[in-house]
């Protein structure tokens, strides 16, 4: 297939129906995780050019070994935090919650790992597989309210065609 992304203008539901069967030729018969996770982010960055695109994936903790954490995974932007225990921030929230959440200001939520200075608003969607987390996407925008119920119900799309 081609490697090249067709980038479109449009509402932002349009670009998420352009966008998807495009990730999800990309991903299609590709059964190594760390490529797809990595294409996925690539393909998001580049259509939407948000500030932050990656992944958090559910690993044995290094201090506790019976313990698990969020271990950083492919991802497109500055330079982040490497591990995030259950219950921290946003991502570790969404994972202890296993459930999507939407963060219009990120000074508003107690408790924001803030690994970039210039992230505003956030939205991490949980990888659920057999009711367990195995990881997370999180994306942040330098605009306040970048994210809405659209975003999540083509983003927890995206999320459900990873092959986990
Ligand atoms: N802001 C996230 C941490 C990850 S970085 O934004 C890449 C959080 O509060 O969980």
């Amino acid at each position: 297939m081609a490697e090249d992304l067709r980038i479109i203008q449009g509402s932002k539901a349009e670009i998420y129906q352009s966008l998807i069967p495009q990730i999800k030729a990309l991903i299609e018969g590709e059964p190594d995780g760390v490529a797809n996770l990595a294409n996925v982010c690539a393909a998001l960055k580049e259509q939407f050019g948000w500030l932050w695109v990656g992944f958090y994936l559910v690993r044995a903790s290094v201090s506790n070994a019976a313990e698990e954490e969020l271990v950083l995974g492919p991802f497109q932007g500055p330079v982040a935090c490497t591990r995030i225990k259950k219950g921290r921030g946003v991502c570790g929230t969404a994972w202890q919650e296993s459930r999507t959440l939407i963060v219009e200001d990120v000074e508003n939520f107690p408790g924001h790992i803030a690994c970039s200075s210039l992230s505003r608003s956030e939205i991490v969607v949980p990888i659920i597989r057999e009711n367990t987390v195995l990881g997370v996407l999180d994306v942040d925008s330098e605009a306040l309210a970048q994210f809405d119920e659209t975003d999540m119900l083509y983003l927890e799309e995206i999320i459900s065609a990873l092959p986990f």
